[in-house]
């Protein structure tokens, strides 16, 4: 029904629309810039017309994002700023969605009170915030629906990843992501970037118990491409390839001795 374009020739400095049919849409946001911090990935969903902002980065790429956005909805149509886990990465530039439109967002509970810290006052806006219990929950958001699958200390306590329904997208934060030296979109070579995610995901994922459970969630789903936070998108033939790679990885707590 929809077409898909993921290809390893897209530019990761420009934005470009990932899967598109009649009502649905996921966008990149063209946020790497190979700068000599962390790349960061934001995704736009737009569904029905109206906008799903998944993990807008920090204050430096608000810019790029809202200028990006603007090139496929009025940035005031964005309902949802979804924040997968609380870092400045993915979440500095929140007090800047709050000014900007009337959206809601979307975090575990755990965080609802340390995100104003970043500088907006939740109190003047009343239910500002949609705080995600413990086992997630589905969202109904124009013609798809969002699964909310939790994916606790992987790496943050209260971290989120979310499926979409219509474009079998599996959004993942920071789970899969690897700090390369160029800016890269999608995954060309498999075990060359699975020796660029190994030593990250050592050392931030809390443990591999915390992997299996999340994996026990995952794994059923039909997925067209894993999409994380920072680094390159894994596209359906690695997706497999990558599930195998992170069961048998011993991180955090297993490797402490
Ligand atoms: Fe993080
Ligand atoms: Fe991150």
């Amino acid at each position: 029904m929809g077409e898909y374009f993921i290809s390893t020739d897209l530019d990761p400095r420009k934005d470009h629309i990932l899967y598109r049919d009649d009502e649905h849409m996921v966008v990149y946001l063209g946020t790497q810039e190979g700068a000599r911090d962390v790349d960061v990935n934001s995704y736009l969903i737009v569904s029905g017309g109206k906008g799903f902002l998944l993990d807008p980065g920090g204050y430096k790429v608000f810019p790029k994002v809202l200028g990006n956005i603007s090139k496929y909805i009025d940035p005031r149509d964005v309902k949802y700023v979804y924040f997968c886990h609380q870092d400045p990465d993915v979440a500095g530039s929140a007090p800047l969605w709050v000014e900007m439109t009337t959206a809601k967002l979307i975090i575990h509970w755990l965080w609802e009170r340390f995100l104003p810290h970043f500088g907006f006052d939740i109190s003047k806006k009343g239910s500002l915030i949609h705080p995600l219990g413990d086992e997630g929950e589905k969202i109904n958001f124009g013609v798809t629906t969002l699964e909310f699958i939790p994916a606790h200390f992987l790496h943050s306590p209260g971290h989120f990843t979310i499926y979409d329904h219509r474009s079998k997208f599996l959004f993942t934060g920071d789970i899969g992501i690897a700090l390369l030296d160029k800016p890269t979109l999608v995954v060309e070579n498999m075990s060359r970037h699975i020796q660029a995610m190994k030593p990250v995901h050592e050392r931030l994922m809390a443990s591999n118990k915390a992997i299996k459970l999340w994996l026990r969630r995952v794994e059923g789903l039909d997925i067209e491409a894993i999409l994380p936070q920072h680094g390159a998108i894994i596209p359906k033939k690695h997706v497999k390839s990558f599930f195998n790679f992170l069961s048998n990885l011993k991180v955090g707590v297993d490797l402490l001795d």
